[in-house]
């Protein structure tokens, strides 16, 4: 019998142009996975997008963008006297979709959440911050409950944010660095304001491209900032630089607005005394894309990924190419450990009109795989998902899409790139029926578990077919805040396995240890997950605190 992975390295791709009139669409034949229209109207685009703890999405786009399609509940509007586009709105411009429920319920913002960012708090409500006009020093709560809506402070940060990135703090608290011309960084709750230099020294005076920098909580407690085209080791208790990165190779650009994506890869070997970390970016615009684009000359994205061990002390990128090239990309981890690289175009950059040929495939990335067998290609959607779409993991397994709206304000007809409002899950093909005597099914904990720092928790669950005791593994992932090609607070952490006990007929229990310290997994709820050869288990919530 042919093994899973031979089976996979047999799936070919090859390159298929179809062109349009005005726009070559870029797609390619087999690959895996498979893809499934949820909603034809969620009512809004997706520019923003985070699952919480009921597993319900809360979705948001822009109170500016115009009329949206959908009303506010209870026939409610707002009249914003400081609204720039409409001032009495009776629209919503964020709505919750109930994953279980497969149902849309919109929700009411008081404030423009534009280009805005966020983080989940430990105990599970969302804090979002920012925006743009009136709501560019908001910071919004959203708790997670099935009558819930926003709460705002208007004034909940020192300095306006647009185009910031947050990340959850080891303490609970957020951190939120940078924005539109703000070269410093902040906390939630707020305290005080410091300075970040470095978010000047990489500031592009023609395009800025040191928007929505890439964090990653490093598992020292330090921050790795990614912005434009190099990166730092940041210390934000003492404000000091503890390393800086050599600038990834090339030194083409790759935070907003030249848009690629970056993950922190999956953390391992949680009980060593040095754990290491490594970082994966990938894609982007090309220096002068913006510039170019401006001009109608739409030039082609990188093509290429950059890895580099954060913990080394002398670290070095490590370059991919990818089969694929990709701008405003999304990157997600998925419960295996394998890096789903979703969404974005093949040409020009992100910011208003100004990309084109939208890449339909996902590919997938094996961080575990030999250099240069890593990627490989997923079957495409039949939608572009172009400037402000999104992509997020859900609980289980499925990668939930949605958004684009490439244009100023709400365009449905007559543009190259309507605005979208369709919602889609990507489903990898570790769902195949195929693989169902394969996965495993968590019997215990129960969903929504308290575990501590450090706890030794058993995990049962039950396989149909024969096990593989050596290839089972636990993971668990920080649901992430997504929005503009980065998602935020996103973490994996394998847990440990191959050492899966029979308890009776197809039921086994795996003894994994928890994470011993808040920077290693802030404390808050993660999706758990059995995974057995690649096929991951429906997830459980737990809490970590
Ligand atoms: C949404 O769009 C449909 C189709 O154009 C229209 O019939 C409906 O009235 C719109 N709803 C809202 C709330 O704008
Ligand atoms: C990008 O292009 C600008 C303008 O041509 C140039 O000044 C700058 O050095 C370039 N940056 C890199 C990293 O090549």
């Amino acid at each position: 019998m042919m093994s899973r992975t031979l089976i996979l390295s047999f799936l070919v791709w090859n390159l298929v142009f179809i062109s349009g009139p005005c726009s070559p669409i870029l797609t390619h034949a087999a690959g895996g996975g498979q893809w499934k229209l949820l909603k034809q109207n969620i009512g809004i685009t997706a520019m923003h997008m985070q699952l919480l703890k009921n597993d319900r999405v809360v979705i948001f786009d822009r109170t500016d963008f115009g009329l949206s399609n959908i009303s506010l509940p209870n026939g409610k509007c707002r009249n914003n006297p400081m609204e720039l586009v409409v001032e009495y709105d009776c629209t919503a411009h964020s709505v919750e979709y109930d994953v279980l429920a497969d149902s849309i319920r919109p929700l009411m913002v008081q404030t423009n959440v534009w280009c805005s960012s966020g983080s989940v708090s430990p105990d599970g409500r969302l804090i979002q911050t920012g925006g743009f006009n009136d709501g560019e020093r908001a910071v919004r709560i959203f708790r997670p409950c099935s009558t819930c809506d926003w709460e705002e402070n208007v004034y909940g940060l020192m300095v306006p944010r647009w185009y910031a990135t947050n990340h959850i703090l080891p303490d609970g608290r957020v951190i939120v660095i940078g924005g539109r011309q703000q070269f410093n960084y902040e906390f939630y709750p707020k305290s005080k304001l410091y300075s970040l230099p470095f978010l000047f020294q990489t500031y592009d005076p023609r395009i800025e491209n040191n928007l929505y920098p890439f964090v990653h909580l490093n598992v020292d407690g330090n921050l790795f900032i990614f912005s434009n085209n190099r990166a730092i080791l940041f210390d934000y208790k003492r404000n000091l630089v503890v390393r800086t990165y050599p600038q990834i190779p090339g030194g083409d650009p790759r935070s907003f607005p030249s848009s690629g994506s970056s993950v922190l890869l999956p953390l391992k070997n949680l009980q060593q005394s040095s754990i290491e970390a490594e970082v994966l970016v990938c894609g982007g615009a090309p220096n002068g894309s913006y510039v170019q684009a401006e001009n109608g000359k739409f030039l082609k994205a990188l093509n290429t990924c950059g890895r580099i061990k954060i913990t080394d002390v002398s670290p070095k990128w490590s370059m991919e190419t990818m089969p694929l090239a990709r701008v405003m990309g999304d990157m997600t981890l998925l419960p295996n450990g394998h890096v789903l690289i979703i969404n974005g175009a093949s040409e020009g950059t992100a910011a208003w009109e100004l990309g084109r040929n939208p890449v339909l495939n996902p590919v997938i990335y094996r961080p575990d795989n030999s250099y240069g067998s890593r990627f490989e290609v997923q079957n495409p959607s039949s939608i572009p998902r172009m400037y402000h779409s999104s992509a997020i993991l859900l609980r289980d397994g499925r990668i939930l899409v949605a958004g684009s709206n490439p244009h100023v304000s709400y365009e449905f007809t007559g543009v190259l790139f309507p605005t979208e409002l369709r919602l889609e899950a990507f489903s990898p093909s570790y769902l195949d029926s195929g693989f169902s005597n394969l996965r495993p099914k968590i019997i215990s904990p129960a969903s929504q578990a308290k575990v501590k720092y450090g706890e030794r928790l058993v995990v049962r669950f039950s396989v149909l077919g024969a096990l593989s005791e050596k290839r089972v593994v636990v993971t668990m992932v920080a649901p992430s805040f997504a929005t503009h090609s980065f998602s935020m607070n996103q973490r994996l952490l394998v847990l440990g396995g191959g050492k899966a006990i029979s308890i009776s007929k197809s039921t086994y229990e795996v003894e994994v240890t928890m994470p011993n310290s808040g920077s290693l997994a802030p404390s808050g709820y993660y999706l758990l997950y059995v995974v057995h050869q690649d096929i991951p288990s429906v997830g459980i919530w737990i809490q970590i605190q």
